[in-house]
């Protein structure tokens, strides 16, 4: 893989957007979307650049939020159709969100029957997010796998008889993470098969996220073809709304070589941290590729690179290079779009907790408490 041309003076660590790469997947959603008449959202869980919005606008219908601050953020930046889903809505969240979304997406029938009635009332599109109990997640395991036993996503088939379907506009059902055509496709004919009786009664089935459609070597042509069958054998709209798909290998990090050390091995500290910077490589965990770098061994110099902060697990990996690092190398870590600087910010556009304290006299101070400007500033 070339190393990006950056400029030498730039600061580290960045990271940083490759505007070629954006748009080359992006023409992969238009020709899905060509193809098929699907719609496609961005989920800005994944990925969230308000200065890049801009790029995606023309192809890309939307926005996909998991709470509040997302659907804002997508109103007011994105500005195109606006969707929101989360497992549970807090205190008085559905009635702001009815100001803000376009579709709210509920997730059992107890958050149905409580919202319902307010989305309603706005004029806003409401679904229900199922759990096909479809397990083809690709990575992680059961830490990345919605149907995994037990887990809180979505309505069974067995409870989606408590919902009146008649009422529910969308159906959705997210059950991927980074998956082939095979689990795109898989999931869609599983959809198809066991739950027919409620497709036939909304006007949109939404598959998710975890379409990994621009990962090298996934085949878009089955995928075309499920959605076309699918499309024709209910006469409904189609919705897919990845992430990650659309900004895979879209961008870097890059850090600089703060200091060598050794103890038993080389070791190298970076401007950067795993547990900062790229919390996946610890929560996956995976070892990011990069550019130049080879696997322990494989080139004359192993190095285990780690982090600026204490954690003793805040390391990146190890890894091999053709030269001797010295401090000041720059490292270009690839693929470092998806789910990095949205997850060191406020991910899902959650809420940071207030910073509190109690006194000693019993009173109760808030020293700060954090809204949706702090999560906005942060995005850039
Ligand atoms: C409901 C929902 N939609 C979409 C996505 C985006 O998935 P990805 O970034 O893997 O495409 C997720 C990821 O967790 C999700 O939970």
């Amino acid at each position: 893989m070339p190393a990006p041309n950056l400029p030498a003076t730039m600061h580290t660590p960045a990271y940083v957007l490759d505007e070629a790469s954006l748009k080359r997947n992006l023409e992969t959603a238009a020709r899905l979307k060509r193809e098929t008449g699907i719609k496609v959202l961005l989920a800005t869980k994944a990925w969230a650049m308000p200065a890049a919005f801009p790029l995606m606008r023309e192809t890309i219908d939307g926005t996909t939020a998991s709470g509040e601050y997302e659907a804002r953020l997508g109103r007011e930046e994105f500005g195109k159709e606006v969707h929101v889903y989360a497992p549970a809505y807090g205190p008085g969240e559905v009635e702001r969100l009815a100001g803000i979304a376009d579709h709210i997406y509920f997730n059992s029938p107890g958050q149905l029957a409580k919202y319902i009635g307010t989305a309603k009332a706005a004029g806003r599109k409401v679904g229900v997010r199922v759990n096909p109990g479809y397990s083809m997640a690709t990575l992680g395991g059961a830490l990345y796998d919605p149907c995994a036993a037990g887990s809180r996503f979505g309505t069974t088939k067995q409870e989606c008889a408590r919902i009146a379907w008649g009422e529910v506009d969308i159906l959705h059902a997210h059950a991927l993470c980074e998956a082939r055509e095979e689990g795109s496709t898989g999931l869609i004919q599983h959809v198809a098969e066991n739950f027919a009786d409620e497709i036939r009664q909304v006007k949109a089935v939404n598959f998710g996220g975890g379409h990994f459609i621009n990962r090298p070597g996934y085949n878009l042509e089955p995928l075309i073809m499920a959605l076309q069958e699918f499309k024709r054998a209910f006469d409904v709209e189609v919705i897919l709304e990845p992430g990650a798909g659309l900004v895979v290998n879209a961008g870097w990090l890059v850090a600089t070589v703060l200091d060598l050390h050794w103890n038993e091995k080389d070791i190298a500290i970076l401007d950067t941290s795993a547990s900062t910077h790229m919390p996946d490589v610890l929560e996956v965990p995976y070892t990011p590729v990069i550019v130049g770098a080879k696997k322990p061994g494989e080139l004359a110099h192993t190095y285990v690179l780690g982090g600026k902060t204490c954690m003793t697990g805040d390391v990146i990996g190890e890894y091999s290079f053709a030269e001797r690092l010295k401090v000041g190398d720059r490292l270009i870590f690839t693929d470092m779009m998806q789910y990095s600087f949205v997850k060191n910010t406020t991910f899902n556009g959650t809420p940071l907790p207030d910073l509190s304290i109690l006194r000693e006299n019993g009173t109760y101070e808030v020293i700060r408490s954090y809204g949706y400007e702090e999560f906005r500033r942060r995005l850039g």
